[in-house]
């Protein structure tokens, strides 16, 4: 059973996929279960910064890597953020040479942010209060 917002990778493809409705069935992909990505929320293993750092301010709210690289072997891929209900979900892809940065300008509280790494994976954000 999968559950909403959960992010599942096929190691044989590199298919990554996103849930928007869980539902009761495995994920499956190029015959075999897909693997489920748990955000890391720590750098230990690396030297890079790989957890997106969130800063709400009154109408919007700002999250960026500030210390990972973008070039094109090693660059951050997307930015989601979401609102603590999961009501609303953010997402931006990132390219090499892109800043790895998202701006959302609505007036929301966004509390939990993930980063994938294309060599490191799946990182969970951390709250930054200015
Ligand atoms: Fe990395």
């Amino acid at each position: 059973m999968t559950k909403k917002l959960q992010i599942y990778k096929c190691n044989t493809c590199g298919n990554i996929v996103e849930v928007l409705i869980s539902g009761n069935g495995d994920l499956v992909c190029c015959g075999n279960a897909m693997e489920l990505l748990e955000p890391k929320n720590n750098d230990d293993l690396t030297t890079e910064k790989h957890s997106p750092k969130i800063h709400n301010s009154e109408n919007k709210t700002i999250i960026k890597l500030e210390n990972h690289p973008m070039e094109d072997e090693h660059y951050i891929m997307f930015i989601q953020a979401q609102t603590e209900d999961k009501n609303n979900v953010f997402i931006k892809y990132l390219y090499p040479h892109n800043k790895a940065e998202m701006e959302i300008l609505e007036n929301l509280t966004i509390n939990d942010a993930i980063s994938y790494c294309n060599i490191h994976g799946l990182y969970k954000g951390s709250k930054i209060n200015d």
